[in-house]
């Protein structure tokens, strides 16, 4: 807790009791339901560093291959840094905003320069990195060295002020240093790196800006967004949520689309699932349906349909409308 700071007194605090709610669903859905990425299981600092700037402007999928190769090309910060910067460029291109290569690099030559190729721990020391900013901070000190810090992007932003104060619309009702004041209020005891992780999760998952899917969030009775929209009777097909996700849309240039980022998550589900499967097993969707969503009902067939015949489309799966699904 850092009550110390100068905002912490206009920040509502939760009571005790919602908070170990909140801990305890959030940590128990991010236990079964996270996203296994390459950088969650590393704590190698570099790597860390690599995947945080990457994250920052690109979308998980696409940089999952680009981590990859990115850290086959230069496994250290000292290959980094020694590298020539045209090379760095090169590997980087297909990402995009390539200005983040030259600054990754820069930051891995300051890393050798002034702290013997070992990138710092503590919050403090990395923002003394050049182009490293308090998100990044405070990701590469919890991901990496597991130091009991917040850390506040986008995503982690709107679910705490959902969470926690309300809906964030048409007006957030808090400034940054008073988000992040709230952030360090209700870090886990001992928990930072799944607690800012699940955060991220949720956010991209559930919690989404334009589209956030309540009905399936596992925090939803703890939500005091969630609670204004229930206490307006509004919820979940009333004016309040289709206000709340116009004004969305419009902040953020986004269209809600008929494929959604959850879409997205249970797409990865199936062909995972199916990967289980031994070869040329097939799936009926009755039976796909509830192993990939734990409130899939006969509701869902025509949803699951539509996923699943994208799926083939883009020649991931293999489905007879008779036969049900396989992999290709
Ligand atoms: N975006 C930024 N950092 C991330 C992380 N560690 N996991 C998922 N998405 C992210």
């Amino acid at each position: 807790m850092h009550r110390s700071s100068p905002s912490s007194s206009t920040v509502a605090q939760p009571t005790p009791e919602q908070l170990a709610r909140v801990h305890h669903l959030l940590l128990e859905w991010y236990a079964h339901e996270q996203r296994p990425l390459p950088w969650r299981a590393t704590s190698d600092p570099y790597a860390i560093l690599v995947s945080e700037i990457m994250l920052q402007q690109t979308q998980v999928e696409r940089v999952i291959p680009k981590y990859h190769e990115f850290l086959s090309r230069f496994p250290t910060v000292a290959d980094l840094a020694a590298a020539p910067t045209a090379a760095v460029i090169s590997t980087w291109v297909p990402l995009g905003y390539n200005q983040r290569a030259v600054r990754l690099q820069a930051i891995a030559r300051q890393v050798v320069s002034d702290y013997q190729g070992r990138i710092p721990d503590s919050v403090e020391e990395l923002l003394k990195l050049k182009g490293i900013g308090r998100y990044t901070a405070g990701a590469i000190a919890c991901f990496a060295y597991h130091r009991q810090v917040a850390t506040v992007d986008t995503n982690i932003r709107r679910v705490l002020h959902r969470l926690f104060i309300g809906l964030e619309h048409p007006e957030p009702r808090l400034s940054d240093a008073e988000t992040l004041t709230l952030a360090e209020q209700v870090l886990p005891p001992g928990r930072a790196y799944e607690w800012n992780q699940a955060l991220m999760d949720l956010g991209a998952m559930i919690c989404t800006s334009a589209s956030p899917q309540c009905e399936r969030c596992p925090v939803g009775e703890a939500c005091a967004a969630y609670r204004e929209l229930s206490a307006q009777s509004l919820f979940p097909s009333g004016t309040v949520l289709r206000t709340l996700r116009k004004v969305a849309e419009k902040k953020s240039g986004y269209q809600a689309q008929p494929f959604t980022q959850s879409d997205r998550y249970f797409r990865g589900r199936i062909v995972a699932l199916l990967r289980t499967l031994p070869p040329e097993q097939r799936l009926s969707l009755a039976e796909l349906g509830p192993r990939i969503k734990s409130s899939y009902t006969e509701a869902d067939l025509p949803w699951l349909q539509r996923l699943v015949s994208r799926l083939a489309h883009d020649g991931l799966v293999d489905y007879q409308e008779e036969e049900g699904v396989r992999l290709p």
